[in-house]
């Protein structure tokens, strides 16, 4: 994880730099850094977040620079841990994301050759390695490095004597390259540089670049050059931004009607229409990760019932060590940035397997978009708070539209059922928005909730997988202790953690499972747990089973997931809001997972 930039140009290189770590601080915030050239070099960096540094940083001028935004792998977030880090002399800084593997030995090496280390991180060593090669040209420097390190790395350094250059490279973690206007800029996401330019060149693995303020050098390892055309970027900052609402979670919530349909609009879900990925696969596998990992699961229940296609799901960091033996299966890889590590690692292990694979993915020009075969955009926006809200749900909906074709493609769904679902489909932001007008409600709910330490979450068949994600998000951004379980395993082991004192969340929507759930209902009341059932408008029998009710509007069965979904994103925000945690950026977490 962490972010990284880089600035050369005409400004003050602080400025561009703190900016631009605010938006990048999604990717990690232990402890933040800049360093800025002006003759010398200059850096500052302490542990704590960006508010932090920025309450206590001095003035810097300079107008060449480089940031660090930390989400800690290697050593406490502590100041001596943060980046920049600088070599012996104090005259090359070095912002790193990623991990050195080999970095014990590295270490171990330039220590007897004399190389002074002062923290406890992975990437002291690259920095020590550029000090151990520098002569005179940094670039020669770098390529000398990199040959040297194993592992995943997305770095920028200067030095002091090199005034105004920065010289970045790429290996798994992810860098772009802004141009501008007699200023050149490097970032790990898109967003970090886009208030300056929209002309950006995405780096691809084994690629160095060299930026002064006039000139922009791609080479590979090797040092052959490499010509490469800059892309406009279309995203717009209007994402970044709070718009009013307290956290960007809350907004990010409140946005998904909309979220909804855009993608809905984006996925050609006209049934004659074709997709550029088989839609005639025997077997699915759909790889991911946390939220991204049970939007796949409640995909499953889509992709069998509407294509009567074997799906299975796994996590994307147990599939690389599986003896995968699925005939011709088409692979979903499921990311909402595209650069999740184990998730990118998988679709690399399936690719080598010879199985062609699909990647739903939020983020354009993400990696995931150039190793997948095919890929089809959630067009959420950009999501800032850590805790995936509307990006998961535009993944239910991808996972809804590509089920809905495969089954008209292998003739399971008859062209006027796939016209009445789409045409369902497109009252989704509606009823969402129905669900969003409850916000009240399941605040008072969450008062009642919130004093407790644990909880269960309960869910049959496609909303199981719901369950699964409305614990991941209580747990992740209220620190409450939760478990999503399917209503029928709680008595073969969990309930003995049932009593008064756990608030039971049960998802009890009329669909197949209905009476089942009534009776996982009944178990959990027996043993004193007060129960919050979701339940469909106009089921006024559920409200004798349960103490609270909030209804959702009555969709068709496969739809119910985005309803009850947002439900349980509602509770979990209110419920950290209360306890005063720090949702949009939840201890130890980042947004974008970049370490496996
Ligand atoms: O970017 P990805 O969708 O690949 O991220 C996967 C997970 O890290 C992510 O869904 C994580 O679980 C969420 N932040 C949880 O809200």
């Amino acid at each position: 994880m962490c972010g990284i930039i880089g600035y050369t140009g005409n400004r003050q290189a602080r400025d561009v730099i703190l900016a631009g770590l605010r938006r990048l601080e999604y990717r990690g915030y232990d402890s933040a850094g800049i360093a800025i050239g002006n003759g010398s070099l200059n850096v500052f960096k302490d542990k704590g977040d960006l508010d932090h540094l920025v309450k206590i940083i001095p003035e810097m001028r300079g107008k060449f620079g480089i940031g660090h935004t930390r989400w800690a792998t290697h050593g406490k977030p502590m100041k001596n841990n943060s980046h920049p880090m600088v070599d012996c002399n104090g005259e090359i800084a070095l912002v790193h994301n990623g991990i050195i593997e080999n970095n014990v030995s590295l270490r171990e090496e330039l220590m007897k050759k004399g190389h002074v280390f002062r923290s406890e991180t992975d990437t002291e060593v690259v920095v020590h390695l550029l000090e151990e090669y520098y002569d005179g040209d940094l670039e020669v420097a770098m390529r000398k490095t990199l040959a040297r390190l194993q592992g995943s790395y997305a770095v920028a350094a200067m030095h002091q004597k090199e005034n105004g250059k920065i010289v970045g490279a790429r290996n798994i973690s992810p860098l772009v390259v802004g141009l501008g206007k007699r200023e050149n800029f490097l970032a790990s996401d898109v967003p970090a540089i886009l208030e300056y330019t929209d002309r950006m060149i995405y780096l691809l693995d084994g690629e160095i670049i060299t930026l002064t303020k006039d000139t922009v050098r791609i080479t590979d390892f090797k040092g052959k050059s490499i010509k490469r055309n800059w892309q406009k970027v279309e995203m717009t900052l209007e994402g970044a931004e709070k718009g009013g609402y307290e956290h960007f979670m809350l907004k990010e919530i409140f946005e998904q009607p909309n979220s909804i349909r855009d993608t809905i609009l984006g996925s050609n879900l006209n049934a004659e229409s074709g997709y550029s990925f088989d839609l005639k696969p025997d077997t699915v596998k759909i790889i991911a990760c946390g939220t991204s990992y049970h939007a796949g699961y409640v995909g499953k229940y889509m992709m069998e019932e509407l294509a009567r296609t074997p799906t299975t799901v796994e996590l994307a960091s147990e599939y690389r060590f599986s003896s995968d033996t699925s005939q011709a299966p088409l692979i979903i890889g499921i990311s909402q940035s595209g650069e999740t590590t184990d998730t990118l690692s998988a679709i690399k292990t399936a690719k080598k397997r010879g199985f062609s694979t699909l990647g739903i993915v939020n983020i354009v020009g993400s990696t995931m978009t150039r190793e997948a075969d095919s890929v089809f955009y959630t067009r959420a926006g950009l999501e800032v708070g850590v805790a995936a809200t509307k990006t998961y749900i535009t993944q239910l909906i991808a996972m809804l539209s590509i089920s809905i074709k495969m089954g008209v493609a292998k003739e399971h769904l008859g062209i006027d059922d796939a016209r009445y679902l789409t045409q369902e489909m497109r009252k989704l932001p509606k009823h969402v928005r129905s669900v969003l007008d409850q916000s009240d409600a399941i605040f008072d709910l969450a008062q009642e909730i919130s004093g407790a330490r644990s909880m269960f979450f309960l869910g049959r068949n496609m909303n199981f997988p719901v369950a699964l994600e409305g614990a991941l998000k209580m747990k992740e951004i209220s620190y409450i202790h939760a478990e999503g379980y399917p209503g029928g395993e709680l008595k073969h082991g969990p309930l003995a953690l049932v009593t008064e004192e756990t608030p039971v969340i049960a998802i009890a929507v009329k669909d197949q499972t209905y009476e089942k759930m009534l009776g996982n209902i009944g178990e959990v009341s027996a043993r004193g747990a007060m129960v919050i059932a979701i339940g469909t408008e106009g089921d006024r029998e559920l409200e004798k089973y349960a103490d609270h009710v909030i209804y959702i509007p009555e969709v068709p069965p496969l739809f119910t997931p985005i309803l009850t979904s947002v439900v349980l994103q509602l509770l979990a925000y209110h419920t950290a809001n209360i306890l005063g945690c720090e949702i949009d950026k939840p201890r130890h977490l980042a947004k974008s997972v970049t370490v496996e």
